[in-house]
């Protein structure tokens, strides 16, 4: 609309906001990648321990002349009307597994923290899309689903683009080339029995296969499968670097509407004959969340795979059904 001097207001400026819950090490992490890439304008991170999500954003926000970029960074501890209008939100926050603690009691524990923070956020920026991370990855999805009662398309896990890069990774160290050209599709559950495809999996567009021996490939399959209890291994506690940057990368994929090919941990309704349930499949990723979920023609062999993982994650969810949290 044309001013009083004939220059043309700026009708409503763009400010995209990005909330992540969890102010530890993927949260932080994640949060650190968004504000580097400035992916939003805002980057808000939220964590129950008093001080902490402040002080982690107050040092993002320190490296911010160093890494020349402007996205402020913003903490909270617990005070949600800070996050108020978020279009995304991570959901980082939930205990790793403590000695004495069962997998039961860590579900319900995570459950707990991801249903109550669900709620929070919601209640605060009721049309966010729901980017999960907290495990049991795929159950908590579900939970956080069940929660905020909205369409499925708008709360989905990050898992699969994780476990593609360590499979890229290994792929790149074994064949000696750029992860840049190692592109993969992996579906199924976010633990051991996840299901890398290397009938998908391409180096530079030439398939993997012909460039690797079976037995190699098999040994990466399986390190990868195995890859989080590798990190586990050396470090005490899981990795945050690459789940942290991976996060941020879908929510780069939602908030510039690229339209990525990404798997992730979607809800399904009869998608490779799965129904009711979070599981990794390969989708595509923009301004409405998953807009589409691609599926694949796969073989038998690669079927009785993902229905193994299915069954894996179906045992979880039971759990959290028997508990109702
Ligand atoms: P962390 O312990 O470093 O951070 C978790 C943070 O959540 C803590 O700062 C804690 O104070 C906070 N928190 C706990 N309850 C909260 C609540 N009610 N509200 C707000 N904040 C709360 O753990 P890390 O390494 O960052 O991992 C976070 C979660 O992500 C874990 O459940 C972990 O297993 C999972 N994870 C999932 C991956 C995936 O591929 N989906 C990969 C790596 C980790
Ligand atoms: C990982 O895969 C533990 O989910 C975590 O690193």
């Amino acid at each position: 609309m044309a001013d009083g001097l004939g220059i043309f207001a700026i009708p409503n400026l763009l400010i995209m906001k990005v909330t992540v819950v969890g102010a530890g090490n993927v949260g932080a992490t994640c949060a650190n990648v968004l504000a580097t890439r400035e992916v939003a304008n805002e980057v808000v991170l939220l964590d129950i321990k008093e001080g902490f999500a402040e002080g982690k954003a107050l040092d993002i926000w320190e490296t911010a002349p160093v890494n020349l970029y402007d996205t402020r960074t913003v903490g909270s501890t617990n005070d949600y009307s800070k996050t108020a209008g978020s279009e995304v939100v991570v959901i980082t926050s939930g205990l790793p597994r403590k000695p004495g603690m069962s997998r039961d009691d860590l579900i319900a524990t995570n459950a707990g923290i991801v249903k109550t923070v669900t709620e929070n956020v919601m209640k605060h920026s009721p049309d966010a899309i729901l980017v999960i991370v907290s495990n049991p990855l795929d159950v908590m999805t579900y939970c956080a689903y069940l929660t905020a009662n909205v369409k499925s398309t708008r709360v989905f896990g990050m898992a699969g683009i994780l476990d593609t890069a360590r499979y890229r990774a290994f792929l790149a160290e074994e064949l000696n080339v750029s992860p840049k050209d190692i592109q993969a599709v992996l579906m199924g559950g976010h633990g051991d029995t996840m299901v890398p495809l290397p009938r998908y999996t391409t180096v530079g567009g030439i398939p993997v296969t012909e460039l690797i021996e079976e037995d190699r490939l098999t040994a990466i399959v399986e390190r990868t499968k195995k890859g989080g209890g590798e990190i586990v291994n050396l470090l005490g506690t899981s990795a945050w670097y690459a789940p942290g940057a991976a996060a941020a990368q879908m929510v780069e994929a939602i908030v510039r509407d690229q339209r990525r090919v990404f798997p992730c941990c979607a809800w399904l309704t009869g998608e490779y004959g799965v129904k009711d349930l979070y599981l990794g499949v390969p989708v595509i990723l923009g301004k409405n969340g998953i807009e589409r979920i691609i599926e694949l023609d796969l073989n038998e062999d690669e079927k009785a795979l993902l229905a193994t993982s299915e069954s894996a994650v179906r045992d979880v969810k039971h759990v959290l059904d028997g508990l109702n949290p």
